[in-house]
């Protein structure tokens, strides 16, 4: 068999290693492996490189991809497009290049894209990832955790800083749709708000909770916010932090650490995630098993239709036992 691996969609740590994990274990199955270069862009150019060993030696803590990546969706179509049929051009590429299967490594829109192929009859095995967290129809997706580290530090951080000059401090965290990170690094880092896309806040509590924080003789607070609670993007931290400094009149600052949260090496759970999907996903072509998304689910791996998980975000629910658990020490959900 032959078969190529992409990855689109925005980057995150633990690609490279789902790359090797594919790979190597296809190479035990006899399979040639190649890789598809910048997302769906590289099936329609027939812009590939070999994986060999060599390629797949080393990268296992390498941050980014090796193959690039590009938001290219083939099945949208926009302005200045020069493609008349983009799908049915990734269609024929994949007949000429002899390609039994391709590996979609990527997010939500990712999986949609590999959904539709998969439908026009391309055999496909689709990849959750992203920092988001946010996948349909898997548990965790890799970079996750790694987000989450880098987001707590940089949480954690904020404190002996925002202690020294008795301020409130505004952290914005990534997550358009959900609030898996700013939940889970929220929590960890000990912040004292959290607001996430999928509650509702209001900020004359929030700066309520803030003047009751200083009443208390708490000299500082944390108010950890994700990037998706205004539609404007990349604005969130900034105007909560307005609106809390003229509520309030407490000297308040935002820090974003934005990409920092998806760049460089991945942690040992996304290392290990990542090798367990990709190695899962070449015993599914090795038997001839298409149309699938990898999935982890109570930390044993298996796998979710593609036309399932097409077109759903996995988002925080109201009721998750850490929001419970975070209310049941004081902190604040808007
Ligand atoms: O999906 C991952 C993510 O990092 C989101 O958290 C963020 O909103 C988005 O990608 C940023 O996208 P781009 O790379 O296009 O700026």
């Amino acid at each position: 068999m032959k078969i190529g691996i992409l990855s689109a969609g925005g980057d995150c740590p633990g690609i490279n290693a789902t790359i090797r994990g594919v790979g190597k274990a296809a190479m035990t199955f006899g399979m040639e492996v190649i890789g598809v270069l910048d997302g769906f862009t590289g099936l329609m150019f027939n812009d590939t490189i070999p994986l060999t060993e060599r390629q797949l030696s080393g990268i296992l803590t390498l941050g980014g991809t090796i193959l690039g990546t590009s938001r290219e969706k083939p099945f949208k179509k926009k302005e200045g497009d020069v493609i008349a049929d983009k799908p049915q051009l990734i269609k024929q590429n994949c007949e000429k290049m002899g390609l039994d299967c391709v590996v979609c490594i990527g997010g939500n829109g990712t999986q949609k894209t590999a959904a539709q192929l998969s439908e026009m009859g391309i055999n496909i095995i689709g990849i959750p990832k992203t920092i988001d967290n946010d996948v349909w129809g898997t548990d965790v997706t890799f970079g996750f955790d790694t987000a989450v580290n880098i987001a707590t530090e940089a949480i954690d951080r904020l404190h002996s800083t925002a202690n020294s000059h008795k301020r409130v401090m505004v952290i914005e965290l990534m997550g358009h749709h959900a609030g898996w990170i700013t939940l889970y690094a929220g929590v960890a880092g000990g912040g004292d708000v959290i607001l996430i896309p999928e509650m509702e806040h209001d900020i004359d509590n929030v700066n309520r909770v803030l003047l009751e924080r200083c009443r208390k003789g708490k000299p500082y607070s944390i108010v950890v916010v994700a990037e998706g609670i205004r539609k404007e993007r990349r604005s969130a931290g900034a105007f909560i932090a307005e609106q809390i400094e003229k509520g309030t009149k407490l000297e308040t600052r935002v820090t974003v650490p934005g990409y920092t949260m998806r760049g460089g090496s991945p942690s040992p759970f996304d290392r290990i995630l990542a090798t367990r999907m990709g190695t899962y996903a070449a015993t599914l072509i090795n038997e001839r098993i298409f149309g699938k998304m990898v999935a982890i689910h109570n930390n044993t791996m298996t796998s979710v239709p593609l036309k399932e998980t097409a077109g759903k975000v996995r988002l925080v629910p109201h009721d998750h036992f850490l929001i419970r658990k975070a209310m049941r020490i004081g902190t604040f959900f808007g």
